[in-house]
């Protein structure tokens, strides 16, 4: 079984994206990234859907010749059923059906979610995938949340943002320095060459293992437009400083609950997963705490951390090797819980 060669297509918001990989190695990953949206401040979902169809049959092609691989060698396809915005997993999904029919091989349904945390289990992902049960904080433009998973498919949220999601934050604020979107990688690198330490926001006071993101965008804004008042160029002037303050506050929010959940449920083996996991700033709290704790650490490759096909080929792996096969009636879905990977019961078109 493991020398199963699967190919993985991911179209769940703006980039179009497809990967082969044989066992647990990723042999090809593309993606297409969509610029068009940058123009507007966030991704407009008529064009995300148009643009998946302009790149969806390039980006195969791509995959498969770049992994020296025929369409009649594939023995499976997977693709992200689901959560992402309708009209974009729509074209994953009639073209991964419309693939494996016409292949005549089984088709594979993955829950994206499940796949930004099961991408540590691709050959390169670490040098040691990490053992169950482990906690992966998942943290990205839609999501942020820290997941208890007991095994492949069993994973439990336990804490999870009560607002805006923590990359969600990251371009708000952005936005508010006039940054491009997604500001997140933006942010990330200016705050390279400033200060951490040079202004404050309050941070949020919440319950168990719950974040909250929309209290540090609004004490941003009004800090700013107060300071803006005095001197019309203060963004413009201390951007580097805002931006590391900024992560900083942001990184230490996400921190602080991780670190409660891994203590109160002694669990060692701590995860990052989905795209605020490349952030600089995050990847250096999860190395500190690794040394003052002792955490087994988890830090995916750039690659796999924003929207990408390697993921999703992976879990269809694990679905392959289970026979979890599903049919031609499966319909995308744009809400999809991490804990029912195979559920049925959320919206459908
Ligand atoms: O997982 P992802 O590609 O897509 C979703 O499923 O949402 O995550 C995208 C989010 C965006 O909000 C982007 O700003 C953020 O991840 N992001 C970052 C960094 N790279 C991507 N945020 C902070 N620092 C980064 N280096
Ligand atoms: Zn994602």
């Amino acid at each position: 079984m493991s020398d199963s060669i699967i190919l993985g297509i991911e179209s769940s918001c703006d980039d179009t994206s497809a990967a082969i990989i044989r066992g647990n190695k990723i042999l090809s990953n593309i993606a297409a990234n969509q610029e068009i949206h940058n123009d507007y401040g966030g991704v407009v979902p008529e064009l995300a859907s148009r643009a998946h169809q302009q790149n969806i049959i390039p980006v195969v092609e791509k995959s498969l010749s770049k992994a020296n691989i025929q369409q009649k060698d594939i023995s499976a396809v997977g693709f992200t059923r689901g959560p992402g915005l309708l009209g974009s997993l729509l074209v994953g999904t009639s073209f991964a059906k419309s693939l494996a029919m016409s292949l005549n091989v089984p088709l594979i349904e993955v829950n994206h979610l499940q796949a930004h945390i099961l991408a540590h289990f691709i050959d390169d992902a670490n040098i040691m995938p990490p053992k169950f049960p482990f906690l992966c904080l998942t943290v990205s433009g839609g999501h942020t949340m820290i997941v208890l998973v007991k095994d492949y498919f069993d994973m439990e949220i336990i804490g999870k943002t009560i607002d805006d999601a923590a990359g969600e934050a990251f371009d708000k604020i952005g936005k508010i320095f006039d940054l491009d979107y997604p500001a997140g990688p933006i942010v990330d690198r200016l705050a390279k060459t400033g200060e951490e330490n040079s202004f404050k926001f309050n941070k949020p006071r919440l319950e168990n293992y719950d974040y909250s993101f929309s209290g540090i965008k609004t004490s941003v804004l009004y800090f700013v437009q107060k300071e803006v008042k005095k001197n019309p160029d203060f963004i413009k002037e201390n951007l580097a400083n805002l931006c590391a303050s900024v992560q900083k506050s942001i990184v230490e929010i996400l921190m602080d609950k991780l670190e409660k959940a891994s203590r109160d449920l002694n669990i060692n083996e701590v995860a990052i997963a989905g795209g605020v996991s490349a952030n600089s700033g995050l990847r250096e709290a999860m190395q500190q705490n690794a040394k003052r704790i002792g955490w087994n650490i988890y830090i995916p490759k750039f690659e796999y951390t924003t929207d990408n096909a390697a993921m999703i080929a992976m879990v269809a792996k694990l679905k392959f090797d289970r026979g979890e096969f599903a049919d031609l009636s499966v319909s995308a879905t744009a809400r999809y819980d991490i804990e029912e990977g195979f559920s049925q019961k959320n919206d459908q078109i």
